[in-house]
């Protein structure tokens, strides 16, 4: 099937994630970007990142939409984003460095403002893994969207009456009394902030009606995942924010019912979790999971040294052979901790935003299952070419005590996982165009997938670049 006939009668899509985020969404927000007319985030802030190659440099970007490099293209942050200023204003500083303008950005006025005793909160509060808490992103995104729905939050439109603004603050400061809040001097400072926005602010919800009513082509850019969703998620492990395809829908000021294609990606046949929660079937399980949770100590560097695999150094990123034989041999080590390094290594899964170890593990269908009653059938499928060299693929099939995935954390917490077996594939899959010739081997475990949980795959991913999709058949 060709991409026009994918997108054939379709206004709106969303690219949402069936599981913990970093699955790829970045990717396809590019893929079809080229398509829209109008791309547009709707939840989360600078918890989320994503590359934006600006002057030959990749840099990630945490708030701009990823469509701001299309000129002709309306990049919107909607009014359930949360934006801190400090940092939208640094990526706009860093557009003009590389020569970008962004005179078609727009920021909602109804979106909340993160400020700096949010941040202080959440890093204080949350950001831990180790005193058990959730090993938040530590950017102020659960203060600020606690803030929100007590009624006691900042919006971007706020910033425009002074008085309004000290007001607000000095009623917030109630809530911050382990915090020095310098009323006067956080207004001054939004102050500046805001007269650099100022030409971007809209009434986004409104702007979106015209959209929809003059047939504009609407992206949806959705952040983190299913799984971590405030509504569908597993609570308390979670971001604050619904990050399903309703969330996104109502953060941009739309009814759900107007995405005609919902795209839920989901890796496989493997998956990861970045911070706290239960997560079935992770290699190595609690062990991997202390392990993670030390954060930088375990970072790509250490990992490269301590398994003694080669890299380079070159402008600030590290590059080395994703199939190098030491990864592959960490990746079919019979030591199921060992394992989850070696897939850690070979997708590269280090946050984008914090640079933590992403927690891995198998596919856990039961899982995507629950995911898909919510964000819809239509899935991608990312990083099958991670896998490379494996010797075997393993995809979760319920529990032992339960066919179905629960949000209930703690009782998630006591399932043990159950697996399908299928063997793996030696063939380099990033340069296959059509579906019928991947490996049979890797068919056979998509095959069962959709079986399984009823979800019909509509494209695969098999490498970082645009032209490595395979839009399948229906
Ligand atoms: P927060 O969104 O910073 O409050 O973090 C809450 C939880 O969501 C933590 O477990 C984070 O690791 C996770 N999280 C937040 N943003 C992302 C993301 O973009 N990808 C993956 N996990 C995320």
């Amino acid at each position: 099937m060709t991409l026009e006939q994918l997108t054939k009668d379709v206004q709106t899509i969303a690219i949402i994630c069936n599981q913990w985020g970093d699955s790829g969404k970045g990717k396809f927000v590019d893929y079809f970007a080229e398509w829209a007319d109008v791309i547009v985030r709707g939840t989360g802030g600078n918890n989320a990142g994503h590359t934006i190659v600006t002057n030959c440099k990749k840099r990630i970007f945490h708030l701009v939409p990823s469509g701001i490099l299309h000129k002709d293209k309306i990049n919107i942050l909607g009014n359930g984003t949360v934006i801190d200023l400090e940092v939208l204003v640094g990526e706009l500083d860093e557009l003009t460095r590389g020569g970008i303008t962004y005179n078609n950005l727009m920021i909602s006025e109804d979106a909340h403002v993160i400020l700096p005793y949010h941040v202080k909160r959440d890093i204080k509060r949350n950001a831990s893994q180790k005193k058990g808490a959730i090993g938040s992103t530590g950017r102020g995104i659960g203060p600020c969207y606690a803030d929100k729905i007590a009624r006691r939050g900042i919006m971007i439109r706020d910033l425009f009456n002074k008085d309004i603004l000290a007001k607000k603050i000095g009623k917030a400061k109630e809530y911050y009394q382990e915090q020095d809040i310098d009323i006067e001097y956080i207004v001054e400072e939004l102050g500046l902030y805001a007269e650099r926005i100022k030409p971007f602010v809209r009434d986004t919800i409104s702007e979106m009606h015209e959209f929809i009513r003059h047939g504009k082509k609407i992206l949806l850019e959705g952040a983190q995942g299913l799984l971590l969703s405030i509504e569908f998620g597993t609570y308390p492990y979670v971001t604050s924010s619904d990050s399903s395809v309703n969330g996104v829908a109502a953060g941009v000021g739309l009814s759900a019912k107007v995405v005609d294609l919902p795209l839920g990606i989901v890796k496989f046949p493997y998956m990861t979790r970045v911070g706290a929660g239960p997560f079935p079937t992770e290699f190595g399980g609690a062990k991997s999971e202390g392990y993670c949770a030390s954060g930088l100590e375990h970072d790509i560097k250490y990992e490269l040294k301590n398994y003694r695999i080669s890299f380079e150094e070159k402008n600030g990123s590290i590059e080395y052979n994703y199939h190098d034989p030491k990864i592959i041999e960490l990746m079919n080590s019979n030591k199921p901790f060992l394992q989850g390094i070696g897939i850690r290594l070979a997708g590269e899964e280090y946050g984008a935003t914090t640079g933590r170890p992403r927690r891995t593990g198998w596919t856990d269908l039961a899982a995507l299952k629950y995911a898909i009653g919510i964000n819809g059938p239509n899935i991608i499928l990312t990083k099958a070419d991670v896998v490379q060299g494996a010797n075997e693929i393993k995809l979760g099939t319920g529990y032992n005590n339960s066919e179905n995935f629960t949000r209930d954390s703690e009782r998630l917490r006591s399932y043990k996982p159950e697996y399908q077996q299928f063997p793996g594939f030696k063939e380099d899959i990033s340069q296959i165009k059509d579906y019928k010739d991947l490996p049979d081997n890797l068919r056979g475990s998509i095959n069962f997938l959709e079986r399984y949980t009823g979800a019909g795959v509509r494209i695969i991913s098999t490498g970082p670049d645009r032209n490595q999709t395979i839009i399948k058949d229906l």
